[in-house]
């Protein structure tokens, strides 16, 4: 679940960052080594010492460059580019004529073109709700002919609210969703789960809501008011269950459930919540993984101390609420806004299009083999760390590690490596019918339900792993310039917004800057993996008997220990942060290594510090970026990478006094 959790988070932050942005310098008119260099030299602050303050010595300009907003994070300038390529496939897809019935190309046109010129009054909330009831013969019950006519009896919360998590409202009330199984990751299987719930900001905002979607003036304030009533009730008793669910979700046992039992247990019907979400019948033997029971067993107490009308209000209001955060619901057309529509919401497409319209195949086949490469270099640095067994391990553990290490792979893009991209993306949206009538809410929702019946079809087995790892999230947008790791398929996802200059470009780019700037990313990546939560899973992305409470392994807290001698918000990607250099460094510099050391003709430079300065280029802007969530400071992130590299002292000939220069070096592994 952290997994999910984790990147819908960095998505979080990653939306609306380049809005407004104007496009930073091309690598057009230099090539990939002169364009990445500049980018380096024209942050560094040469009156910092590196040794006293590396952060500032390495992007200490960035910040008056910024001010003139011309120059962004690298992920930033990753999703600039991009946009603008996907843009111009957009455009020409114009002027096409789609001769091939139901094209890939013909339904994101038509959504995209629906999003540009549909009217307003197609995306008002108010629409949307017309278009979806509350129940198959229950409208909404502000819609009804007179809200006292509205028949209370006919309502059932949970009903309703399987007819909103069939366009992927999947975190109200109860949260549902369709996982791997940590046990056996060939497998797929459904979860019930404590949602993680944003608060009703206040009553005055939903009142306003309320009325732009029908409910009578007179009676939006205190309907309004019971709303955020529930709200707050709900919210204050899944932070009360919180402890308990996170208790449950440690180790990896959560309960499992017969429909039957869970029924005795929490008084919830969730059989025909069930069939509505999937479709098909569902009967009282099917079992379901649950974490937080407590939170369950209360939820139809609180639930009925409230009216229907006022529950079946609420669900509408949530739905409202997710639907609204979407991109394309604006009043507007914006382009900017309609693109990261499609590529959010319809992303198999996105990849695709991108591939066929704009990479061409042999181009993505080239930048594959590179990530390949540099990725297998990466490995064999962790093994070489490994073997030589730091921590003290028995036999048995570091060969689980090794087995782990060697199985992991990395996956370019979001499609599944083995199969005919075109094939598998056109299977994928049948059944998706999208009318030529420019209505945004219909087009949406159509979207969303077809998205969303794929991400359930999972459970099916509908995506076979022989033709390589593919897993679809039911949090809306996961498309990410920068790598997830996703531990049931013991894989690294490398977005194909990447697979571009500065982080990789497929024609004479220095090996320095492939390791330091794809190498160090895929290297964290790595290491997340052999972070002690993902430690018990093995090669197959089962979860299994070794490794288990690692962060209990004397050798592995004693080696924590040093590095948490100065104070930090996160431990944990303290340690990411600093293995992660070790692991690029020596894939590049130590003795296993088959990149060429020679000093590039380009630069004077010297090389190691070339590496360094190059890999710091990930710690400016924001390094958030890298991960998400709480963390310390880049410059803070970053220096404690610069000052436990061994080498470090000896790449800028800093004295034994210097900051960045302590007599003991942490190491983990
Ligand atoms: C490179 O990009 C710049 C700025 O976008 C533009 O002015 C210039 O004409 C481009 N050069 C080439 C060779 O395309
Ligand atoms: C909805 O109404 C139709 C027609 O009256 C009926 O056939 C159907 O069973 C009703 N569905 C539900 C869920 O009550
Ligand atoms: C929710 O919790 C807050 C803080 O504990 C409390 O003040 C409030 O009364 C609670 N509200 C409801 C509706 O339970
Ligand atoms: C439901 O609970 C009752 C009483 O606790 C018990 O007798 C019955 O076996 C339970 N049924 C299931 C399916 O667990
Ligand atoms: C319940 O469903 C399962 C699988 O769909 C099926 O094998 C089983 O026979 C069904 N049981 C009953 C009592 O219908
Ligand atoms: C790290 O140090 C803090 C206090 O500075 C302490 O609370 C925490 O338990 C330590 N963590 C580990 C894993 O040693």
């Amino acid at each position: 679940m952290k997994r999910i959790v984790q990147i819908c988070c960095q998505l979080l932050l990653l939306l609306g960052l380049a809005a407004g942005s104007r496009i930073p310098r091309a690598p057009n008119d230099t090539t990939a080594n002169d364009w990445i260099l500049d980018y380096v030299e024209r942050h560094m602050d040469k009156s910092a010492s590196p040794c006293e303050e590396f952060h500032r010595y390495a992007t200490g300009k960035f910040k008056g460059e910024d001010e003139q907003d011309d120059i962004y994070s690298i992920p930033d300038t990753m999703i600039l580019h991009f946009n603008e390529r996907l843009q111009s496939v957009l455009d020409q897809l114009k002027d096409q004529a789609f001769t091939e019935a139901n094209s890939v190309e013909e339904k994101v046109w038509r959504y995209y073109n629906t999003c540009l010129t549909a009217p307003e009054s197609t995306r008002s909330p108010r629409h949307y709700l017309e278009l979806v009831s509350s129940d198959e013969n229950l409208t909404w019950p502000q819609f009804a002919h007179r809200r006292s006519k509205w028949p209370q009896e006919e309502f059932n919360w949970l009903q309703t609210l399987a007819q909103l998590r069939r366009y992927g409202m999947e975190n109200s009330i109860i949260r549902m969703n369709v996982v791997p199984d940590a046990k056996d990751s060939t497998k797929f299987l459904v979860t019930v789960i404590t949602p993680e719930v944003e608060k009703f900001l206040n009553v005055d905002i939903i009142s306003d809501l309320l009325i732009t979607i029908g409910v009578d003036r007179s009676q939006a304030q205190p309907l309004a008011s019971k709303l955020v009533q529930l709200d707050t009730e709900l919210y204050n008793f899944t932070a009360e269950n919180k402890e308990e669910a996170r208790l449950d979700e440690d180790d990896f046992t959560n309960a499992v459930y017969t429909l039957d039992e869970l029924q005795n247990r929490t008084g919830l019907h969730l059989e025909k919540y069930l069939e509505i979400v999937f479709g098909r019948p569902i009967n009282g033997s099917f079992e379901v993984e649950v974490l937080g029971t407590k939170y369950l067993e209360g939820l139809e107490e609180i639930l009925q101390k409230y009216d229907s009308d006022v529950v079946a209000s609420y669900l509408m209001v949530k739905f409202v609420h997710f639907l609204m955060a979407l991109d394309g619901s604006e009043p507007d057309g914006d382009p900017g806004r309609c693109l990261d529509a499609v590529r959010f919401h319809m992303e198999q497409a996105g990849d695709l299009l991108y591939e066929d319209h704009y990479l061409k195949p042999e181009k993505l086949q080239k930048y594959t083999a590179e990530v390949q490469r540099i990725f297998e270099a990466i490995k064999q640095s962790f093994k070489d760390k490994l073997e030589k067994n730091h921590l003290h391990l028995s036999p048995a553990e570091v060969a689980a590690l090794k087995e782990k290490l060697l199985a992991m792979t990395v996956t370019v893009g979001i499609l599944p490596s083995k199969a005919n991209h075109r094939r598998f993306v056109t299977d994928f949206y049948q059944g998706l019918e999208l009318d030529s009538k420019p209505d945004f809410a219909k087009a949406q929702l159509e979207v969303l339900k077809l998205r969303t019946r794929r991400v359930l079809d999972q459970l099916n087995g509908a995506y076979s792993k022989d033709e390589g790892f593919f897993q679809l999230y039911d949090e809306i947008s996961n498309n990410n310039p920068v790598p997830w790791f996703e531990v049931s398929g013991n894989t690294i996802i490398l977005a194909i917004e990447m697979l571009r200059e500065p982080v990789l470009a497929t024609k004479g780019q220095h090996d320095v800057f492939k390791v330091s700037l794809l190498g160090y990313l895929l290297a964290r990546k790595l290491m997340e993996n052999f972070t002690p939560y993902f430690l018990p899973f093995d090669g197959k992305g089962n979860y299994g008997e070794v490794l288990r409470s690692f962060e209990n392994y004397p050798s592995y807290v004693d080696a924590l220990a040093c590095l948490n001698a100065t104070q930090t918000k996160n431990l944990a990607k303290r340690v990411i942060d600093v293995v992660s250099l070790g692991i690029a460094y020596d894939a590049y510099f130590g003795e296993n290594s088959q990149f060429d050391q020679k000093q590039p003709d380009f630069t004077e430079v010297p090389l190691k510090q070339l590496f360094l300065l190059s890999v710091a280029q990930w710690f400016l802007g924001d390094a958030k970026y890298l991960d998400y969530g709480v963390a310390d400071q880049d410059d803070v992130r970053l220096n404690q990478a610069i000052r436990n590299l061994p080498y470090f002292a000896e790449i800028f000939n800093c004295p034994t006094s210097a900051v960045l220069n302590p007599t003991d070096k942490c190491q983990v592994w």
